[in-house]
């Protein structure tokens, strides 16, 4: 694990392998670990695995909003000299990977947008953003990750993998009520990211998982045709965590899109 001040959060990150550069990043409530299996396949790659401050093994610091976290991974990608690189995100990470795109295209190899959206809330989903925030407030991590668990996973993986629904949740409940707090008001304010996907020159992958109710496949397919170009990998028996659910097929069009 390494170590790396940025605006007054110590983040936490793994940066294993040697070749092409692969920087990935985790969604809302999660941390890293959402892609041990996917890390684990591609041994032919850089890997680098990000904890998003207050997540996993870093430190919140002073809070953040997609755009920060944008500015924070930019300085990651700077200081170990990794770009440019392949980025790739999941829902929020999806987000955060966006607002990167967006602002630092010229560190960017190709971008992978995975289980995520490009449109901003609207204001049907920021009051929705605003009651979890009192949720967190009054019953804590476990009463959010007990909203989310039945919404994350497909149900084959519900049926069969009952130690991947433990874990997850395992995974929700370590993040911190002040961190969880952070992040709705982040994913509420973030911006509209269908006109960067509209510029963007770098080669553009999208991943959903065919049971994905949080980001559907209809969405992906909106984010397909906002991309020019770009790549729509459909991932079966997944729900919105494809690489955690499904990390060998994420891994294989990973390796397909970077070849
Ligand atoms: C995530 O998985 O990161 C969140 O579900 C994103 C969101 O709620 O928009």
């Amino acid at each position: 694990m390494k170590h790396l001040s940025i605006q007054g959060a110590n983040w936490a990150f793994s940066d294993e392998g040697a070749g092409k550069a692969l920087m990935l990043v985790h969604g809302f409530p999660l941390d890293r670990r959402l892609w041990s299996g996917v890390a684990a396949d591609l041994k032919e790659f850089r890997v680098i695995t990000v904890d998003l401050p207050g997540f996993g093994q870093s430190t919140l610091g002073k809070g953040f909003t997609i755009e920060s976290l944008a500015d924070g991974l930019a300085t990651l990608v700077e200081s170990p000299k990794l770009g440019p690189l392949t980025l790739a995100g999941l829902s929020m990470g999806g987000y955060i990977a966006e607002a990167f795109a967006s602002k630092y295209e010229s560190s960017l190899d190709r971008l992978v947008l995975v289980d995520t959206k490009a449109e901003a809330d609207n204001p049907q989903q920021k009051q929705g953003r605003d009651k979890m925030i009192d949720m967190v407030r009054t019953g804590g991590s476990k009463a959010v990750a007990d909203d989310m668990l039945g919404k994350m996973l497909s149900p084959e993986t519900i049926r069969t993998s009952p130690q991947l629904v433990r874990e997850l949740r395992n995974l929700m409940v370590a993040v911190p009520p002040k961190t969880i707090e952070i992040a709705l008001a982040a994913l509420r304010d973030r911006a509209d990211y269908v006109s960067v996907l509209q510029r963007l020159k770098v080669p553009v992958m999208i991943i959903v998982g065919k049971d994905d109710v949080i980001a559907p496949p209809s969405l992906a397919e909106t984010m397909q045709k906002a991309a020019a170009g770009s790549k729509l990998e459909v991932i079966p028996a997944a729900g919105h965590l494809a690489p955690l659910e499904q990390p060998n097929a994420v891994a294989d069009a990973l390796r397909r899109f970077m070849a």
